[in-house]
């Protein structure tokens, strides 16, 4: 499908699929979302909870990079390490990359050579960027995934419930749960009823939490 980069409106770039104008990011802003919705709901959550040094986290769509490198920063800043995958069936370009303003908006221009690795590694082979932060990226779809119990927080990032139905199904929470380790939690910015079924439906407990900015609600799912 077609895509351009757009500004969302704190500043952050994000992306458009042209033909269902469906973006990548809120357009109420990229970064605000990503912090709120995967930072602060997520992987912040399961930190306070378990008191944890060491987290494996599972990225739904990685897309940009922007929820991997925010978790990166945040490895570098609280001194915890973190083993991410980023699951992603069709991968950004070297021209897409270079038009994303993370680094600028979030004022890390010694991390820029770290953005840019994110998109330029081999499929499936696990990269140690810091001391903290090792990164794996799948380029395959989630359907041909294979779900090992070995994630503490996965990011589901998909595209909305409307735009890709069968992201949001029974068949597909089934897998992130047997991906999850017990107390595990995921955090999605979708609030939908019926995703919200799909996800009790396979034994998750879910939490409806307060949405970022421009979003009423969204949702957290723990493994009992
Ligand atoms: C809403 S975007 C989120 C992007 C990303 N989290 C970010 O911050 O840029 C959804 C992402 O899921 C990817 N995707 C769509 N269908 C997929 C599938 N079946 N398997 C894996 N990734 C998929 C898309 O290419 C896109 O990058």
């Amino acid at each position: 499908m077609k895509r351009k980069i757009i500004i969302t409106d704190d500043g952050s770039s994000s992306l458009e699929l042209l033909d269902v104008k469906e973006q990548y990011h809120s357009t109420f802003g990229a970064i605000q979302e990503a912090q709120f919705v995967y930072l602060k709901n997520g992987l912040k959550h399961f930190i306070n909870c378990h008191n944890a040094k060491s987290i494996s986290v599972l990225e739904m769509g990685f897309g940009t990079g922007l929820n991997a490198f925010l978790t990166f920063l945040l490895s570098e800043e609280e001194r915890i390490n973190i083993n991410y995958t980023g699951i992603e069936a069709f991968p950004l370009n070297a021209d897409e990359v270079s038009q994303l303003n993370y680094v600028e908006q979030l004022k890390v221009k010694e991390y820029a050579s770290v953005f840019g690795r994110f998109h330029n590694i081999k499929h499936n082979k696990q990269i140690q960027i810091t001391p903290n932060f090792r990164l794996t990226l799948n380029t395959g779809s989630i359907e041909e995934y294979e779900a090992l119990p070995q994630f503490d927080v996965i990011y589901f990032d998909a595209f909305g419930p409307a735009i890709q139905p069968e992201l949001w199904t029974i068949a597909i929470f089934k897998k992130m749960y047997n991906c999850l380790l017990p107390q595990g939690v995921l955090v999605t910015y979708s609030a939908k009823g019926q995703v919200r079924r799909n996800m009790q439906k396979v034994g998750f407990k879910v939490e409806r939490l307060t949405g970022p900015p421009g979003k009423r609600e969204m949702l957290r799912a723990t493994k009992p």
